[in-house]
């Protein structure tokens, strides 16, 4: 029995949802611990897709209990509507979903500010959120004025909660010249919601610690990723919430000696949506490249992602504040075609080089210069790949490289969307 943490090492979108569909197999309860519908994992199984953004990416492999834990802010509308997705494909979703009834809830207006408030000029950060709400529901969280969904028992009280959120918003919604609500018409839109889901609720810190107890295999799926952290990320371009490995204990609502060791995802290269610094980020056509061969258009947004070289002084960041056991490298069959390969190893700063990664630096503008190492690249195709003595020299070389560079050990090597497509050298469920 293991309690595993998958957890994002760079900016989001490293395939989480694929490597945790994957590791189900030996999962029994799976937690979403952060993040809400911002998120968007994508399950790949022979010729289907789907894309989850609020319910736990275990969630194709039947029998296993999926939790939308205490640490997650969830829009009723985004989740209704996962659930009948689910339904229509057969996956009775339904009797295996447990939502927590802390989790705060987003509402319309906080849809409203979040998109609003990124187009506004009057004093905004334009940070490039993906606009689902999270940032302004996780505000009235930590403003204490948050509706938890637990609240949704108790008519009377969700709806004075809602009255003093809207009182509290008010204002900046006039400021942005968006209407403000009434907490009557926000109540009519939540109630037939509220009734799909009320029956779902439970006391999920309790479950998840009972299933630890009872020597069940439990995997805390993390969404977003260290560097969009709120405390560990590329502040103030983060997300609302804390995605990173320490996150998950309180997120999940279990005391953090209960976790067994935690998974980094990172792609063998490196992207981000939205607005921050990206040291190695390419701008040419070897860029364009990477985006194409890595279909990297973001599956909330649609929008294209920024793409760039790895970070080696970012990965070991991710590694040391995670706490990392482990690296799942994703998407090395992307890399195919290129004749030679870079990657960062360290970074020139005004105090001179460091093989560290220079977070305060890389707000200044010139900050921190990325220094490359080249490495040979290869022109196989890695997509019908299943063990590492088949891959090109030149690959394994690459993973050697990463690895002995990131210091920490690769359990897993992803060469293309599919479950099949995996190479599995040390699993954590398995350990
Ligand atoms: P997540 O947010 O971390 O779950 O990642 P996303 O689902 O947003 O983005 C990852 C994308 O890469 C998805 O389209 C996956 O199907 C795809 N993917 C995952 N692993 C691999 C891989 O090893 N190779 C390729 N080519 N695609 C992959
Ligand atoms: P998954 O789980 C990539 C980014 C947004 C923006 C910043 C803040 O699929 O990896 P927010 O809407 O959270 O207030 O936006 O964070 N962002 C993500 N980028 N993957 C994600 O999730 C993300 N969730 C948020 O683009 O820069
Ligand atoms: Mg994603």
């Amino acid at each position: 029995m293991s309690t595993v943490v998958i957890v994002g090492a760079q900016w989001g979108d490293e395939g989480k949802g694929k490597i945790v569909d994957y590791y189900t197999e030996h999962a029994d309860v799976v937690v979403r611990y952060a993040g809400g519908p911002n998120a968007g994992h994508t399950l790949v199984v022979g010729d289907d897709k789907l894309i989850v953004r609020l319910i736990p990416s275990g969630i194709l492999r039947a029998g296993t209990r999926c939790v939308l834990a205490q640490g997650m802010v969830i829009d009723p509308a985004v989740l209704v509507s996962e659930i009948d997705e689910l339904e229509r494909r057969a996956l009775s979703p339904a009797a295996r979903l447990f939502i927590s009834d802390r989790a705060h809830v987003i509402l319309p207006f906080h849809v409203t500010i979040d998109s609003l408030r990124e187009g506004s000029q009057r004093g905004n950060l334009p940070l490039g959120t993906t606009k689902r709400g999270n940032g302004p529901a996780y505000e009235d969280k930590a403003a204490r004025r948050g509706l938890r969904m637990g609240a949704l028992r108790d008519w009377a009280s969700a709806e004075s909660c809602i009255e003093r959120a809207i009182a509290a918003w008010a204002p900046v919604l006039r400021d942005l010249g968006a209407e403000v609500p009434t907490a009557r018409a926000v109540a009519d839109w939540l109630r037939p919601l509220a009734a799909r889901l009320i029956p779902r609720l439970a006391d999920t810190s309790t479950l998840v610690e009972e299933a630890i107890r009872g020597g069940k295999n439990v995997l805390l799926e993390g969404a977003q990723g260290t560097l969009l952290d709120i405390d560990h990320g590329t502040y103030p371009y983060v997300t609302s919430s804390s995605a990173s490995a320490g996150g998950a204990a309180a997120g999940a609502g279990i005391g953090p000696t209960r976790i067994d060791s935690v998974v980094g995802i990172t792609k063998a290269y490196a992207t981000r949506v939205g607005e921050g610094p990206f040291p190695t980020e390419l701008h040419d056509s070897v860029g364009e490249k990477l985006r194409e061969d890595g279909a990297e258009f973001g599956s909330v947004t649609g929008r294209p992602r920024r793409t760039g070289w790895l970070d080696i002084p970012a990965l070991r960041y991710a590694a040391r504040v995670n706490g990392l056991d482990g690296l799942a490298i994703t998407k090395l069959d992307v890399l195919t075609g290129h004749r030679e390969l870079q990657v960062c190893v360290a970074y020139e700063t005004g105090k001179g080089r460091t093989n560290d990664f220079p977070i305060e630096q890389l707000a200044q503008p010139d900050g921190a210069r990325p220094i490359y190492e080249k490495l040979a690249g290869w022109s196989e195709s890695l997509a019908g790949i299943r063990t590492l003595a088949e891959l090109p020299k030149a690959a394994r070389d690459y993973l050697a490289f990463l690895e002995q560079r990131a210091g920490i050990p690769v359990c897993l090597v992803s060469v293309g969307p599919r479950r099949d497509q995996t190479i599995d050298q040390k699993n954590p469920f398995l350990a």
